[in-house]
């Protein structure tokens, strides 16, 4: 449930059963959502790379929390099925190119107002798809904060992200074990690290 529905059910909940018996709900949403408030009345982008589902999964997670729009990035040519080949065709882009050609119209990223980019991490780093998208876009001074699976360490996603992501004023990044997020231990995690965003100044082009 995101800030948005949670209005619209208080709003409800008042109308349908009068002030007092909705109390309660009126209570337990301002207990939780005072953190989050800042970000109720923003636009918010969160684009992401998955290529087997983990970072797919932790973007709808967070869009569970947060709403705004999805949008995915994906690739003219999708990566094999096979695991050394896939491997082999990753390290290639990242470390010869050329990177990845990207299937569908980018987002405009001056349209928002934060906007959160997450994807796997590859070789350490940022997989070639994410590199391809942010070689395109110019955020504009727009408020960017990454997210990110892996299954060892998070390596040098971060930094490299705020390196590669043009013109963007990098906010916190939370980087998830892909065993906690198919376990679902994790919206704890994701409630906190959005919780820490909305009290973060953004910064947008619009
Ligand atoms: C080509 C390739 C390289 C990877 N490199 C790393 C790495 O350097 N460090 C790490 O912790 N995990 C690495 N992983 C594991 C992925 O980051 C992890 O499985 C991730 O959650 C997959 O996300 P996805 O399902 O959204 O594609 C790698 C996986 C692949 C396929």
């Amino acid at each position: 449930m995101n800030i948005r529905s949670i209005s619209a059910n208080i709003a409800f909940a008042v109308r349908s059963n009068g002030g007092i018996s909705a109390l309660p709900a009126v209570i337990a949403v301002l207990a939780i959502s005072p953190a989050t408030d800042a970000l109720a009345d923003q636009k918010i982008l969160i684009a992401y790379f998955s290529n087997s589902g983990t970072t797919a999964e932790m973007a709808r997670k967070i869009h569970d929390q947060l709403g705004g729009e999805l949008y995915e990035i994906k690739l003219a040519e999708p990566y094999p099925t096979n695991g050394a080949a896939l491997a082999e065709r990753a390290r290639r882009e990242v470390e010869k190119g050329p990177l990845p050609v990207l299937d569908g119209t980018l987002p405009t990223m001056n349209h928002y107002d934060l906007v959160l980019v997450g994807a796997p991490v590859w070789w350490n780093t940022l997989p070639a798809p994410l590199m391809s998208f942010l070689k395109q876009v110019d955020f504009k001074q727009t408020t960017v904060a990454g997210f990110a699976t892996y299954s060892l360490s998070s390596g040098t996603f971060f930094p490299d992200l705020k390196a590669q992501a043009r013109n963007a004023v990098l906010a916190e990044g939370l980087g998830l074990d892909e065993f906690g997020i198919r376990q679902g231990q994790v919206d704890d995690r994701i409630g906190s690290w959005i919780r820490s965003l909305s009290s973060t100044d953004l910064h947008s082009s619009q």
